[in-house]
C-alpha cells in the first residue's frame, strides 16, 4: 500500500515514541529493581499527592467552580453519588491513595469508591500493594499508546465493576511530551478516554506538552457538542510548567467520539 509523506512522517514519529517509551520503561524497571528511587533517577516528578495534583490543575478546577479534588469528592458524596477515578500515568498511585486515605480522615469524609492507576512500571513496595488492595485501588502496567493496554484497562474495569469513570486525570509531566505521545495519536487517545468518561458530568483533566498548538487542539475539541472546555497555558511555577486541559462530559454530549 502506498503511503503519503504525512503518513510516513507519523509512522516515523510513532516508532521514535515507542523507542523513547521503551527506554523510560527500562530505566524505571532498573530503578525499581535496584531501589534507586524512581523520582531522582527517571522522572523529576513522581508520587504526587492530592495537594500537588490540586496545584497543577488549580486554574481549571477554579474555572469549573470545582476548587479541589477533595471538594469534588465531597460534593458528589453529598448528592449520594459514587465516584470512580482513573489516574493515567499515575506513577505509584500516591494520588489515589492520598485521595482515598489521607492522614487526617476528618478532611476526607467522602472517599471515592474505586481507583485505577495506569503506569509503565509498578514501583510500589509490597506494603503499599497490600494497603491498596484494602483501599480498592488497582495499578495496571502498560503503555497508553498501545491498544493492548486499553484492552487490559477494559478487562480491569470489568473485574472492578466500573462502567465509567467520574474523574480521569493525567499528570504525566515529561510522559506527555510529544516525543513520547505524538500529536497524531490524540484522536486514538481522546477516543479511548472519552468512551470511559461518565456522561454524568465526568471530568477529564490532563497536562499537555509545551509544544501543543492550543488553537488547533481547542478548535477540534469545540466540534464535540455539549462539553465544557478549559485550557490553561503553562506558567513559571513548579506545578504548572505544562499547559493543561479540562473537559466536562455533560449528559447531552456524545457517548463516544
Ligand atoms: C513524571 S511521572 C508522574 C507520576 C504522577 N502522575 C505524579 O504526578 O507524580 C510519569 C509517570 O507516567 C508513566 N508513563 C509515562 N509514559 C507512559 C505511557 N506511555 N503509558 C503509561 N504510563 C506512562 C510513568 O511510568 C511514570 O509513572
Amino acid at each position: 500500500m502506498i503511503k503519503t509523506v504525512e503518513q510516513l512522517a507519523h509512522l516515523a514519529q510513532g516508532l521514535r515514541a515507542k523507542r523513547e517509551i521503551r527506554s523510560f520503561l527500562k530505566a524505571e524497571e532498573r530503578a525499581v529493581k535496584f531501589e534507586y528511587g524512581i523520582k531522582d533517577e527517571v522522572w523529576s516528578w513522581y508520587g504526587g499527592m492530592v495537594c500537588e495534583y490540586d496545584a497543577t490543575f488549580a486554574r481549571i478546577l477554579d474555572a469549573f467552580n470545582l476548587y479541589s479534588f477533595r471538594h469534588i469528592l465531597a460534593e458528589r458524596a453529598k448528592k449520594g453519588l459514587s465516584t470512580y477515578v482513573l489516574d493515567l500515568m499515575g506513577g505509584d498511585a500516591s494520588f489515589l491513595r492520598d485521595l482515598k486515605y489521607p492522614a487526617n480522615k476528618q478532611d476526607n469524609p467522602s472517599p471515592f469508591n474505586a481507583g485505577l492507576c495506569v503506569t509503565l512500571v509498578d514501583g510500589r513496595q509490597k506494603r503499599l500493594q497490600e494497603l491498596d488492595q484494602r483501599l480498592n485501588i488497582e495499578v495496571l502496567c502498560g503503555d497508553l499508546t498501545s491498544k493492548r493496554t486499553w484492552a487490559l484497562i477494559d478487562e480491569k474495569q470489568r473485574e472492578m465493576g466500573i462502567d465509567a469513570f467520574d474523574l480521569i486525570v493525567c499528570r504525566g509531566a515529561d510522559g506527555v511530551k510529544e516525543d513520547m505521545i505524538p500529536r497524531a495519536l490524540y484522536p486514538f487517545l481522546f477516543g479511548k478516554i472519552w468512551g470511559r468518561l461518565s456522561g454524568n458530568d465526568g471530568l477529564f483533566l490532563t497536562q499537555l506538552p509545551e509544544t501543543i498548538r492550543p488553537r488547533e487542539l481547542l478548535g477540534q475539541l469545540r466540534l464535540i457538542p455539549e462539553i465544557r472546555l478549559n485550557f490553561q497555558p503553562s506558567r513559571y511555577r513548579p506545578a504548572e510548567v505544562y499547559p493543561s486541559l479540562g473537559i466536562i462530559k455533560t449528559s447531552a454530549a456524545p457517548e463516544n467520539l
